[in-house]
C-alpha cells in the first residue's frame, strides 16, 4: 500500500499513522520528524528548517523532496505511509513525478477531518519522546509515568511549535496551501475522508475500515 495522510495539525495524524503502518508492516515517514530530526542533529537541512518550524511555516519544498526521495529509494520502497508530505499542490505533483519514475503510484490519501476548537487544546496537551518520536497526550493519551516515553524510558518534551500563537499560524497555512492539494486528490479520485473526532480508538477503527476499503478496491483492480 502506499498512502499520505493529510489533516491539519494535531488531526492525529502521526498517531493513526504509527497504528496504520504497523498493522499493514509499512514504512511510517513523517517529514516532521525528519525535520526534526535533521534540526536536531543540526545538518544544513536542519539549519535551514529550524526557524521556519518555530514560526509555524512550511519548509522550502526542494528541502522535504530530497528527504522523501531518499526514504523511497530504501526503507519506503516496499510500501509507506507520508505523514504531513505533501503538503502543497508542488509537493503533490513532485510525489507523482518521484514515484512515476519508480514505476509507483498512491493508492490513497486519507484526510483526517477535525474542527479548529478540538485541535488547540490536543496541541497544548501533547508531549512526545524526541529520541523514538512516540506521541502523548497529557490526559487522552497519557504515558504511563508522566513525562517518562513508556518505550525508552527517556523524558518527554513538549515541541517548540505547540504553542497557541504558532499553532494557529499553522492552521493558516495548512487552510491557504494544502486544501488546494486536497481538492486535487479528490478530483483524481483518491480522496478518502475520515472524521478524526472521537478517541484514538474510535478513529483508529474509522482509519481501519478506511484502509480495509482502499485494500478492497486495490485487490479488485489486480
Ligand atoms: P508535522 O510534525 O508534520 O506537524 P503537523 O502536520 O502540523 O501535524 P502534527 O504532528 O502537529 O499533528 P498530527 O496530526 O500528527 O497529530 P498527533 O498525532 O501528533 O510538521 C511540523 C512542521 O514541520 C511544519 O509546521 C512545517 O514547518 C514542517 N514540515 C513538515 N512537513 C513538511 C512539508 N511536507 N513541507 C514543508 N514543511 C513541512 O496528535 C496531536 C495530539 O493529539 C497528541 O498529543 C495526541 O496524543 C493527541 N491525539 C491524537 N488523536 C487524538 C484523539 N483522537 N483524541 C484526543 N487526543 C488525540
Amino acid at each position: 500500500m502506499r498512502l499520505v495522510f493529510l489533516g491539519p495539525p494535531g488531526a492525529g495524524k502521526g498517531t493513526q499513522a504509527v497504528r496504520a503502518a504497523q498493522e499493514l508492516g509499512i514504512a511510517h515517514v513523517s517529514t516532521g520528524d525528519m525535520l526534526r530530526s535533521a534540526v536536531a542533529r543540526g545538518t544544513p537541512a536542519g539549519k535551514k528548517a529550524e526557524p521556519i518550524m518555530k514560526a509555524g511555516g512550511l519548509v522550502p519544498d526542494e528541502v522535504v523532496l530530497e528527504m522523501v526521495d531518499e526514504r523511497l529509494g530504501s526503507d519506503a520502497a516496499e510500501g509507506f505511509i507520508l505523514d504531513g508530505y505533501p503538503r502543497t499542490l508542488k509537493q503533490g505533483e513532485d510525489l507523482d513525478r518521484i514515484l512515476s519514475r519508480r514505476g509507483m503510484k498512491l493508492d490513497a490519501a486519507l484526510e483526517l477531518e477535525l474542527a479548529e476548537e478540538v485541535i488547540v487544546p490536543r496541541m497544548a496537551g501533547r508531549r512526545s519522546c524526541p529520541k523514538d518520536g512516540r506521541i502523548y497526550h497529557v490526559t487522552a493519551n497519557p504515558p504511563k509515568v508522566p513525562g517518562v516515553c513508556d518505550a525508552c524510558g527517556g523524558p518527554l518534551i513538549q515541541r517548540p511549535d505547540d504553542r497557541e500563537e504558532v499553532v494557529r499560524k499553522r492552521m493558516e497555512e495548512y487552510r491557504a496551501k494544502t486544501t488546494p492539494l486536497t481538492d486535487w486528490y479528490r478530483a483524481k479520485g483518491i480522496l478518502v475522508r475520515v472524521d478524526a473526532n472521537g478517541t484514538v480508538d474510535q478513529v483508529w477503527a474509522r482509519v481501519k475500515e478506511a484502509l480495509s476499503k482502499v485494500a478492497k478496491a486495490k485487490g479488485g483492480r489486480g
